[in-house]
């Protein structure tokens, strides 16, 4: 097929989200709303993937990189928002796909047979059955089967409203003729905006009829209020779920399971409720996450055992057969393959070594009110319950660390570090205590 450029309307003020922020970077399965577009461009090999924001929107062009944005100086609209993406599109040669920002989760194959339908009769637009079709525009379609306009929700006759075929707001237009159409549209609606829906109308005027491809709602639900939001990612969830069971994993309740859309999951990997997989986590086969468990940015290799109660942060790594067990806290650290840490622990900035055992209330201390540390546990060394290894420090491999030691000096192979008081022994005392207290008592 001819080529392909594709332009994403992201300016919109998003009034009814009531957010401060740009309503396009709204996270849906961890990813802000306009990246999957992006995404699903990139899918589509598109030549140019210019993304139209309002002035000011910096964390959208950063999301967007490294592709190129436009800026719509007022927000009059979706038809006045293409227009100022003709400057990007100047020598563009075949089709040029309007996508909207706030419609996510259409598919690279749908918008292949929209650039299909497009390449017929040079211009044609997806839309859908809608459930509930309030607050789109509405395909009229003709006796031919072309849509002859678009009519949007507070512009319906009450017949129209009754037309359950909708816009998705995603069209697929010849080059050559783009900016012709956006040139000839009017304002003279109930929003006083340049609806670029009007094209439909405008190009029929000259002969051009305007074709439709049908998707699954779900694929082009537009997301604007954060009730569309929940809803987008309920389905999606729902999607990610069965594809993880469909790909080999065992979730024991899939509802209470929730992922990213990168998250990649091995075989046989089972688990269990109440999960939740930030951006960034990738398991390998036969790994098990237990109940209430919170992981972003981490690979776990190959039978390891994390949780129940556990947090794993960003920059993350858990070998193979490590365990990572309840009310642990991994954070930015490497855990080599076989290495334990058990219970209620916090390991920040650090590496452990192979086949370490770290006792139950360790805390590496790797923040010193204004740097991070770092900390290097070896091979099989053995720290023993409430420690506290105080960074930047090395425990060599093979060491040990007494329980209840603060460590703020590396330790070499194989040594013995105790940095606690001494245990004082008395025979006795406790029954010569309790007896004096009594006779103090009595004597009141
Ligand atoms: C739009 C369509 C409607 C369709 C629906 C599908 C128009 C006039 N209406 O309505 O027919 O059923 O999408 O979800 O096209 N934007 C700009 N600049 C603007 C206005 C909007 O860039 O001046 C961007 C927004 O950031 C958003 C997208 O365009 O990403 C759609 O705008 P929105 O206001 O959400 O339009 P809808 O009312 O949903
Ligand atoms: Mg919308």
């Amino acid at each position: 097929m001819n080529d392909l450029h594709c332009i994403i309307l992201a300016a919109g003020k998003g009034t009814r989200m009531k957010s401060d922020k740009p309503k396009v970077m709204a996270l849906l399965g961890g990813l802000p709303l306009v990246r999957h577009v992006v995404n699903t461009c990139e899918k589509l090999n598109a030549k140019t993937i210019v993304t139209v924001l309002a002035d000011g929107m910096d964390v959208v062009a950063k999301t967007v990189a490294p592709h190129p944005t436009a800026i719509q100086e007022k927000q009059l609209g979706t038809g006045d928002a293409a227009k100022a993406a003709l400057p990007a599109l100047k020598s563009a040669q075949g089709h040029v796909m309007i996508l909207l920002g706030d419609v996510p989760m259409v598919s690279a194959e749908t918008l292949e047979a929209l650039h299909e339908a497009a390449s017929e009769t040079g211009l044609a637009v997806l839309g859908m059955h809608a459930n509930n079709p309030r607050g789109y525009g509405r395909l009229v379609v003709n006796d031919d089967g072309f849509v002859s306009a678009i009519v949007e929700d507070r512009d319906c006759t009450p017949e129209q409203a009754e037309i359950s075929l909708v816009n998705s707001g995603c069209f697929c237009v010849a080059a050559d003729k783009l900016e012709g159409y956006l040139n000839a549209l009017q304002s003279n609606n109930s929003q006083k905006e340049y609806y670029l829906t009007d094209i439909v109308a405008i190009a029929a005027a000259s002969g051009v009829e305007c074709d439709y491809v049908e998707a699954p709602e779900y694929e082009l639900m537009g997301i604007n209020s954060r009730s569309q939001l929940a809803e987008a990612e309920g389905e999606l969830q729902n999607r990610l779920r069965a594809q993880a069971m469909f790909d080999g994993a065992t979730l024991i309740d899939p509802m209470t399971v929730y992922f990213s859309l990168d998250t990649k999951l091995g075989r046989d990997v089972v688990i269990e409720p109440n999960v939740f997989f930030g951006p960034g986590v990738t398991l390998a086969d036969n790994v098990t996450i237990h109940s209430f468990s919170h992981l972003e940015g981490v690979t776990v290799e190959e039978g390891a055992s994390i949780g129940p109660f556990a947090r794993i942060r960003p920059y993350s790594h858990i070998g193979a057969k490590a365990t990572i067990g309840n009310f642990v806290e991994v954070n930015r650290a490497t855990v080599k393959a076989g290495a334990k840490s058990k219970h209620v622990s916090y390991l920040g900035d650090a590496i452990i070594g192979e086949k370490a055992n770290i006792g139950a209330g360790t805390v590496i201390a790797n923040y010193d009110g204004f740097n991070k540390q770092d900390t290097v546990i070896g091979k099989n060394v053995f720290i023993g319950s409430n420690s506290t290894l105080v960074a930047p420090l090395t425990v060599a491999d093979g060491a040990f660390i007494a329980a209840g030691s603060t460590i703020t000096a590396d330790v070499p192979n194989d040594a013995l570090a105790v940095a606690r008081a001494r245990t004082v022994l008395r025979d006795g005392w406790a029954n010569e205590y309790r007896a004096e207290k009594q006779a103090t008592k009595e004597k009141k």
